[in-house]
């Protein structure tokens, strides 16, 4: 067993300090650079490589996003890369040396109303940071203290006030994040295989615990709660300690990460049924000629997939900005139903019912042993072939076993207002399923029954609520549940 040799960097990070760690040298272990997924490898050559005219797909990723040692800010996302992104409209000098350059944002974003520094992101001095020793925020005109080492010129990129938060986001990352879930956030890091369940492939875009309705992505309050108390009952650990700004830098990195993945996908997904090589072979196979499918290609690569790769950009950031909305928030349409054994039993109707039936899955005693847990399911990834394990298996392929409501230890978060965002909205990309179309005052019955069933089977287990309740929001209400007169 490796595990404990591998979980060691994490160990120790927690006693380095920041300023110590040079970028790039806690890399050495792990991956350097960027994966493509499976699906963009299973393209034909030329829809990965592209051509000398037309970019494929790995071009237009590593334009966007970069390698990460050399991130890349695309300005379009959603992901908060520090600072304020601008471009430079002009370079003047005042006197000899002394450098002002006219700063402009993207049209909808504003100037920003001080500016210490400004970190330039593309051009001659990418890398470069300068302190800017004036600044007016009605016309963007920056004068900078010291001229940089290169050349200015219009059209650089340059964050105003950070430009760091994505560098330092992967450098924390890497050190934290990356041996669970992979350089390029696939799950797949070395500590990964003797997991389960599995870090999370934030490449789907999918994200299984959160306070946002069913068709709506994780908030960033989500992802904040999850990194500072991690998953309990899996190997997700909580990183409390963390400070806030570096808490901040991370959860921006898995954002970028995400959304690097989550584009690639769309992209190999407009391609793949016509331009993989499982297609190439089939269509040549069906008789058509090797130069047709090529010129077709190119077609596409030239007039297609140039188009959605810029729509695909604004389709993502919208739907992630939606996520922080308050529109996405589950809200109840009620307090919690006050948790009476009248509720309770009303909520083991409910789950015992055909309508919900809970029971199919999670066991009528709440066990985790339902019927579907033994019957075999089909795959549909693979042509509705047999899975050859019995049970669920999530989008993520691994096997997803129901909860085991007995044991009272609820993943994302043992608050009621947590189980009734849980029963809402799913759990994304398991097989627990959104019961939004339910009645929200029945939600709260069956909420009230599931934070009985621990204390169910065995009635002394009351005794020793207390404890429990010590640390739970839930559970003071267990105990202490008026009986109705
Ligand atoms: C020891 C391994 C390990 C480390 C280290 C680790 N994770 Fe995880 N992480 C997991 C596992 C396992 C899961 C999946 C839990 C599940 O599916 O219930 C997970 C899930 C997640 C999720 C998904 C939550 C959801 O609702 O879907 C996020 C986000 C996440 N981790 C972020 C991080 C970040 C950020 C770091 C570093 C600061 C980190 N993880 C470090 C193992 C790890
Ligand atoms: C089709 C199967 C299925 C049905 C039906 C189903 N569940 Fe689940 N449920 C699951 C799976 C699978 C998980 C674990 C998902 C994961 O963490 O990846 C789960 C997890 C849960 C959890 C744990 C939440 C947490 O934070 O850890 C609760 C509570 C729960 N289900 C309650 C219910 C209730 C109540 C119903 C009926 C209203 C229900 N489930 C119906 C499959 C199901």
């Amino acid at each position: 067993m490796s595990l404990t040799p591998s979980l060691k960097p994490l160990a120790l990070a927690g006693f380095l300090s920041l300023a110590t760690v040079i970028a790039g040298c806690s890399d050495s272990a792990y991956q350097s650079s960027f994966v493509y997924s499976q699906g963009t490898l299973s393209l034909m050559r030329e829809a990965q490589d592209g051509t000398k005219e037309t970019p494929g797909v790995k071009k237009l990723l590593d334009d966007r996003f970069g390698d990460p040692q050399h991130l890349k800010a695309w300005g379009k996302l959603p992901v908060d890369f520090g600072g304020t992104l601008t471009s430079v409209e002009e370079v003047s000098e005042s006197e000899p040396g002394n450098k002002i350059i006219k700063l402009t944002v993207e049209e909808g974003k504003s100037l920003p109303m001080k500016a210490g520094s400004v970190k330039f992101v593309t051009g001659a001095c990418s890398g470069e940071s300068v302190q800017v020793s004036k600044w007016n925020a009605e016309t963007g005109e920056a004068t900078l203290a010291i001229a940089p080492s290169k050349e200015i010129a219009a059209g650089d990129a340059c964050a105003v006030d950070g430009g760091t938060v994505l560098s330092s986001g992967r450098m924390l990352y890497m050190r934290h994040c990356s041996h669970c879930h992979g350089t390029s956030g696939d799950g797949n890091g070395p500590t990964a295989r003797y997991l389960n369940p599995k870090p999370r492939d934030y490449r789907h875009g999918v994200f299984k615990f959160t306070s946002t309705n069913d068709m709506s992505k994780i908030s960033r309050d989500d992802l904040s709660r999850i990194v500072k108390y991690g998953i309990p009952g899996t190997y997700m650990p909580s990183f409390l300690l963390m400070k806030d700004d570096e808490h901040h830098a991370i959860i921006e990195y898995v954002r970028f990460l995400t959304l690097r993945g989550e584009y690639e996908r769309k992209l190999v997904a407009e391609l793949s049924s016509d331009f993989s090589e499982v297609a190439y072979d089939s269509r040549l196979k069906a008789g058509e000629k090797k130069p047709e499918i090529q010129s077709e290609l190119q077609e596409y690569l030239a007039e297609d997939l140039k188009e959605s790769a810029s729509t695909l950009g604004d389709e993502l950031a919208e739907i992630w900005s939606a996520a922080d909305t308050e529109e996405a928030a589950i809200v109840p349409s009620m307090p919690r139903v006050t948790d009476t054994p009248e509720s309770r039993r009303r909520g083991r109707e409910l789950y015992l019912s055909k309508t919900l039936n809970c029971a199919d899955c999670h066991g009528i005693d709440g066990a985790g042993n339902g019927p579907q847990t033994i019957a075999f399911e089909k795959n549909p990834q693979k042509a509705n072939e047999l899975y050859n394990e019995p049970g669920l298996h999530d989008i993520w392929d691994n096997l997803n076993q129901p909860r085991n409501l007995q044991l009272g230890m609820y993943r994302g978060g043992r608050r009621p207002i947590d189980l009734f965002s849980r029963i809402h909205a799913g759990i994304k990309g398991s097989r627990m399923p959104s019961f939004k179309n339910t009645p929200h005052e029945d939600i709260w019955h069956i909420v009230n029954y599931v934070l009985s069933i621990p204390f169910e089977s065995d009635p002394g287990a009351t005794a020793i609520a207390p404890s429990a309740a010590a640390e739970s929001v839930a559970a003071p209400a267990l105990v202490t549940a008026p009986t109705p007169k």
